[in-house]
């Protein structure tokens, strides 16, 4: 067995406790100064100070690892990306910087259309092989678990070679890989009108393969004016549901048109973006433990007003933070980033931000059992900051902090 204790850390950040974390109990992060932790084999043996764990182990048979002068914290999980994708959109950025909208972008075939074409030109090896940079890109942030969606085929053909892209890259690389089918990510010109058909065919001819090679655990869809409807989204989502699906939406993100709401009434794990969700879909998600999943990057990258994170937690929703990180609307993965908008901007504590990017992230893509806090009997995914406390996170503005990355137990990135 192989045996390692960590000791000395100058704060120990645990977010032990039940997931997802609602409301205030979002800012309990289960903080323990001089913290060490016990690690046999790639799972967590024990959590406590240093002067509590030291008599418990003997020094000759474990690894020693030093934490003197570091902050210890769960890995962050990064749940909701979109980093499979052919091409890039660099051309959009610049428009918009001088004045064109997502939407207008979007409406004239540009936006998550132009990234339809280059991902079905592109082939299985080349999404695995840009699939790996990225995600070694992630780990340097400190990202041990992601969510990674299709959604850039729209065709049976492609939106599986994403998945399976992803599931080749699981066995590659140390990151752990949650996978969501988002097949109605977008609608071609020559299915406007015909939405419905259009879902069906994923419905049917897609999602059964993707069920049967269990490529993916969520079904996702972008509800969206003029993208699709509340009533075609419920539609899908329900049918998804019956087929054993769990549920996220890309909700309320331009325009207020009830996808909260509507997420709480289909019962989804999460709902995401919310730039514009109602004060009724705020209510809703806190009510039906919807996760609000907030992506700041996207709003920033945007120039759009950020979520109501902050009253979202004061009306007892639990918060989910994640990077968005897509060719379009968000090409960014920085963790620094994030913390940076929800400490500057949303209002909210360093203390909310971590429970966002750790046991809540993990909540949102069903893995709150296994990863997201550093608990007796979950996986050892854990990473070192170089500074003694989490206040340096929003403090070093859009600095990564992270100096060492351990996945299930083993140092897998050491700066
Ligand atoms: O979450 N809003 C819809 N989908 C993505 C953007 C995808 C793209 O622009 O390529 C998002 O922001
Ligand atoms: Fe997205």
């Amino acid at each position: 067995m192989s045996k390692k204790f960590i000791y000395h850390a100058a704060e120990l950040v645990t977010c032990k406790g039940s997931a997802p974390k609602h409301g205030k109990d979002m800012s309990d992060i289960g903080l323990i100064k001089d913290g060490a932790l016990i690690i046999h084999d790639d799972k967590i043996a024990a959590v406590g100070t240093t002067e509590e764990l030291l008599p418990q182990i003997s020094e000759s048979e474990y690894e020693m690892i030093d934490a003197t002068g570091k902050t210890v914290m769960p890995g962050f999980v990064d749940s909701h990306t979109h980093f499979i994708f052919g091409g890039y959109r660099a051309d959009e950025f610049s428009w918009r910087l001088r004045g064109d909208t997502y939407m207008s972008i979007m409406e004239r075939g540009g936006g998550i259309n132009a990234t339809v074409s280059k991902t079905r030109e592109a082939t299985l090896e080349e999404l695995v092989e840009t699939g790996k940079e990225r995600l070694a890109e992630m780990l340097e942030f400190g990202v041990t678990t992601v969510e990674g969606k299709s959604g850039y085929g729209l065709d049976r053909e492609t939106e599986l070679k994403q998945l399976r892209a992803m599931k080749e890259l699981q066995d590659q690389q140390p990151i752990d890989i949650v996978t969501t089918f988002l097949g109605p990510h977008s609608v071609l010109p020559e299915y406007k009108g015909r939405e419905r058909e259009f879902l069906d065919e994923m419905l049917n001819d897609v999602m059964p393969i993707v069920k049967e090679e269990k490529l993916a655990e969520f079904a996702d869809i972008f509800c969206e004016q003029n993208v699709f409807s509340v009533e075609d989204s419920e539609y899908y989502l329900t049918k998804a549901k019956e087929m054993g699906f769990k549920l996220k939406i890309h909700a309320d993100e331009m325009v207020s048109l009830g996808g909260a709401e509507l997420a709480a009434r289909v019962g989804a794990t999460s709902a995401d973006h919310l730039l514009k969700a109602s004060d009724e879909g705020i209510r809703e998600m806190a009510k039906n433990d919807v996760i609000s999943t907030v992506l700041p990057a996207t709003a920033f990258c945007l120039k759009e007003e950020y979520a109501r994170g902050r009253e979202m937690i004061d009306s007892g929703c639990a918060l989910a933070i994640a990077s968005d990180w897509n060719p379009g609307s968000c090409f960014t993965n920085s963790i620094p980033l994030l913390v940076s908008l929800c400490c500057i901007y949303m209002g909210l504590s360093i203390e909310e931000v971590i429970t966002g990017l750790t046991i809540n992230g993990a909540a949102a893509v069903g893995r709150a059992d296994k990863v997201g806090s550093l608990e007796e009997g979950k996986q050892a995914d854990i990473i070192f900051l170089r500074f003694p406390s989490i206040y340096f996170m929003p403090y070093h503005t859009g600095v990564n902090l992270v100096e060492t990355v351990m996945k299930n137990g083993e140092i897998v990135y050491n700066k």
